[in-house]
């Protein structure tokens, strides 16, 4: 490679590699799997090396999860991420360098499972659990203790008598069984699949309602101490303590002398990972001896005294026999991989995800080729990498289509989005999608109208749109294939009884693009009819708490089309709830007002809290904006106060807010 390319490389992997960051640690959507993202890591070291004085440019922060909404709080010690290996001639190099630095022949490791989790640390104060915090950047993290009230497995007290003050760290995860439970839940609902229960469990932890938290499963499993006033000298004494504090504890760890003992534990471990209850990436070496440890330090990311050595991903080869494309309910084209099928880590793979068009393309990846597909603790498979060397002459380079392939329309492409996306608003699957998502359960929750009901309704054409519905007869329906008398009678029974929902339903069953559930009940609430939200023009759209510009934009455009306005019509002549029907909302206390909670309040809980601001009217945001009217804050209260006060936020008291409600 030339200097120049190179180098342009070397900035090419950066903006890669910035990216998929950001997909894995915000928002927890990662698009390639861990070894192909160290395997970029790695490269751009090595460029790195040969160009130093590339090195002045921007560099990269390590890891941060901290996301909007959430209160930060600094770590005791700060949380430091491992280094990773996927060769056994890189762990006897890590090895011979501790030695080495600590003038030794042989060392004692502890060799752990390598949890694929999310690092929490837990603090308990005389024993009792007063914190959890994510990694973060590293030196603080996300507050994310009224998540983790929700978790069965983990004790809030430590039993006999426990230090003063200690943090505890490990992972967060979820099993599998309960991630294809709502997995196959959210089938049912059409709603988009998570990739992974990694990713779920982050997800989960991030929830700002703990009552929706509480839906899903979570676990913990601990292994480590960050800062403790009791001294530990071994890390084989600080997972003995935590099993003795009844904590869940790693079932298996060796301890052992040197790397060729190490190396056979790590292969013992590599076959009874799968016996686990969480999933496991590799194995963790530590030092077992505290001071050895700390003789041996860290540079600023990671420690010299662990490493981690990763288990290869499972791969296969097979023959991509084509590309399809799958249209979504917005519209958005999907390139998805044929396969031969082929067995890879246990199930039979014959589909795999190809993201975007610029994936395709990035990976030159054509119709016909021989392709690596890897299963990286996914359970949607991806194609890694092509295998030119296979290639027949005849193969051409994949265009992604110019038109939808469901409808013929001429896709289009806004600006700032990588999909590609079909306009048209009658377009048979976007309509079928459409359909399922308004009878869906977070939305008009119509019983008897499920997934399948739907795609027969369209596919003998009795049904075009969500206001069609209305207009089902039982006639209609007696006749069709699985309808009797009864079954109709209960279907046009279902729909009709849907034309009372809340007005929110109505508005997230719509479909608008950018406008989820939450959005949906802060239009609902703040608009209270259908006719004053479709008045409204962007300013007032973007005032409503918690609506930015893009939804607002997005809602301008929906009520813009035609098409979409016609249905609307519809629906109201057939009689469906457009206005928000909860008890006059302006007549209470709190109407009108923000709240945003921070600290511990003397005699209520958050959720107390919560729950009487939403019954007197108020609403409860996450985040201190210009417009938040009260900060209620507490004892130990975190960043969103001085946020709070920066801007100008009036602060209260419990007292204070008690006095508020009664009006
Ligand atoms: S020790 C300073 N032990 O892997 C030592 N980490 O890739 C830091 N992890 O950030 C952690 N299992 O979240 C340790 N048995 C284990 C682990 C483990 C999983 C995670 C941890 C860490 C990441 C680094």
């Amino acid at each position: 490679m030339s200097e120049t390319e190179g180098k342009r490389r070397l900035r090419e992997l950066r903006r890669a590699i910035a990216h998929h960051d950001d997909l894995y640690y915000k928002k927890a959507q990662p698009e390639i799997s861990d070894f192909e993202y160290d395997r970029l890591k790695r490269e751009l070291a090595q460029l790195e090396a040969q160009y130093p004085t590339e090195l002045d440019s921007p560099v990269r922060a390590v890891g941060d999860d901290r996301i909007e909404g959430f209160e930060t709080h600094p770590h005791r010690v700060p949380m430091l991420s491992l280094d990773n290996t996927y060769n056994e001639e890189e762990l006897k190099k890590f090895d011979q360098r501790l030695c080495k630095r600590l003038a030794v022949d042989v060392l004692e490791y502890v060799v752990e499972p390598k949890i694929d989790g999310i690092a929490l640390s837990l603090t308990y104060e005389k024993g009792r659990l007063v914190r959890a915090l994510t990694r973060g950047n590293g030196v603080e993290g996300d507050d994310v203790t009224h998540n983790i009230f929700t978790l069965e497995n983990l004790p809030r007290a430590l039993p006999g008598t426990p230090p003063p003050f200690i943090e505890i760290r490990g992972e967060a995860y979820m099993a599998n069984e309960e991630f294809e439970r709502i997995n196959a839940e959210r089938e049912t609902l059409d709603l988009p699949l998570y990739a992974n229960p990694r990713n779920l469990a982050a997800g989960t932890l991030k929830l700002l309602d703990p009552n929706e938290t509480a839906q899903r499963k979570l676990e913990i499993v601990l292994y480590g101490i960050g800062y403790s006033s009791q001294e530990f000298d071994r890390q084989e004494a600080v997972l003995e303590q935590i099993k003795n504090w009844q904590l869940p504890s790693l079932q298996k760890y060796w301890l052992v002398e040197g790397m060729d003992a190490v190396w056979v534990s790590v292969q013992e471990l590599s076959s009874l990972r799968n016996s686990f209850p969480y999933a496991t990436d590799g194995a963790v070496i530590k030092l077992n001896t505290i001071e050895r440890q700390q003789a041996a330090g860290a540079t600023a990311k990671a420690p010299r005294w662990a490493i981690a050595y990763k288990f290869a991903a499972e791969q296969a080869e097979t023959r991509l026999k084509a590309i399809t494309i799958q249209v979504g309910r917005t519209g958005v084209l999907t390139p998805v991989a044929e396969l031969d099928p082929i067995q890879l880590a246990g199930t039979t793979v014959a589909r795999a995800t190809l993201h975007n068009a610029d994936e395709i393309a990035r990976k030159e990846i054509r119709e016909g080729d021989a392709v690596i597909i890897e299963k990286a603790g996914d359970i949607i498979p991806a194609v890694v990498q092509v295998l030119k060397s296979k290639r027949s002459a005849e193969s051409r380079v994949y265009t992604f289509p110019t038109t939808c392939p469901a409808c013929g329309a001429e896709v289009v492409r806004l600006p700032d989005e990588t999909a590609w996306r079909c306009p048209n608003l009658q377009c048979p699957p976007q309509v079928r999608r459409r359909i399922i998502h308004y009878a869906a359960r977070p939305c008009m929750d119509i019983e008897n109208l499920g997934k399948a009901v739907v795609e027969q309704l369209v596919a003998v054409g009795l049904v075009q749109s969500i206001a069609d519905l209305y207009e089902l007869q039982i006639e209609d329906l007696v006749g069709l294939e699985k309808f009797a008398q009864k079954s109709s009678e209960n279907l046009v029974q279902s729909i009709e009884m849907s034309t009372k929902r809340e007005f929110w339903r109505l508005l997230h069953g719509l479909g608008i693009q950018h406008v989820g559930m939450q959005s949906a009940k802060d239009l609902a609430r703040h608009f209270k009819t259908l006719d004053a939200l479709m008045q409204a023009d962007e300013a007032a759209l973007s005032a409503v708490d918690g609506i930015g510009a893009t939804v607002a934009q997005s809602i301008r455009l929906f009520f813009a089309e035609p098409v979409n306005l016609e249905i609307i019509r519809r629906l109201v002549a057939c009689g469906v709830n457009t206005v928000a029907t909860t008890e006059d909302v302006s007549a209470l206390p709190l109407a009108g007002k923000t709240f945003v909670l921070t600290g511990t309040l003397p005699t209520m809980t958050r959720d107390q809290a919560r729950a009487a601001i939403e019954n007197a009217g108020g609403k409860v945001s996450s985040t201190v904006s210009k417009k938040t009217t009260y900060l209620l804050a507490g004892e130990a209260p975190g960043s969103k106060l001085k946020k709070a006060e920066k801007l100008g936020v009036s602060v209260i008291d419990e007292g204070e807010f008690k006095a508020l409600l009664l009006g």
